[in-house]
């Protein structure tokens, strides 16, 4: 009974890895930082690209250079009126590209034709969806009435 073995001390002992991080715990830590770095590295080079490209576009429209009735039409016609205004689901746009300036935009804005006759419910009433994104301006609607005008 002699020269016994010192116990093992009182309480419980704590687990090795709960002391401290075991070499392989901390590469794989290491391992995850730097590919989050990596990643948000690239989201924010990719946000800068997209913020660029909206400063751009903001910087534009504050310039005051006229917008681009083709880009408009593109954007917010051809889908119903077809790709060069010849027609498809709505009508085609020669006649109405030779209506006077003030007409033309009534019937984009408000869906009246100058005679009077209010368009079917297709064709939006542009006044209440707004033209890229926001209320049209008279710039807009003059760029896409002269637009309609260079098409053949
Ligand atoms: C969702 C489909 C749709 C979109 C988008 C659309 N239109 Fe129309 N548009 C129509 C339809 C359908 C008519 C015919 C309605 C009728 O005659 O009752 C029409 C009629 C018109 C007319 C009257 C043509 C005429 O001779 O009577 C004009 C002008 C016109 N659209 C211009 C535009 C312009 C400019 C845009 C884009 C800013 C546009 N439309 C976007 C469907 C659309």
């Amino acid at each position: 009974m002699s020269g016994a073995h010192p116990g093992p001390p009182a309480g419980p002992r704590p687990a090795p890895e709960d002391r401290w991080f075991t070499r392989r715990q901390v590469a794989a830590f290491a391992a995850v930082l730097a590919m989050a770095a990596a990643l948000g590295t690239a989201a924010y080079q990719t946000g800068g690209r997209l913020a660029g490209t909206g400063g751009g576009a903001v910087v534009t429209a504050a310039a005051g250079s006229p917008p681009d009735g083709r880009a408009l039409y593109a954007a917010s016609c051809a889908g119903c009126h077809g790709p060069d205004a010849a027609g498809a689901l709505g009508p085609a746009l020669r006649a109405s590209a030779g209506w006077r300036g003030a007409d033309f935009t009534r019937a984009v804005l408000e869906g009246r034709t100058p005679d009077g006759r209010q368009l079917g419910a297709v064709m939006p009433r542009f006044a209440a969806v707004g033209l890229d994104g926001s209320a049209p301006t008279q710039a807009q609607l003059d760029a896409l009435h002269a637009y309609l005008k260079t098409l053949p």
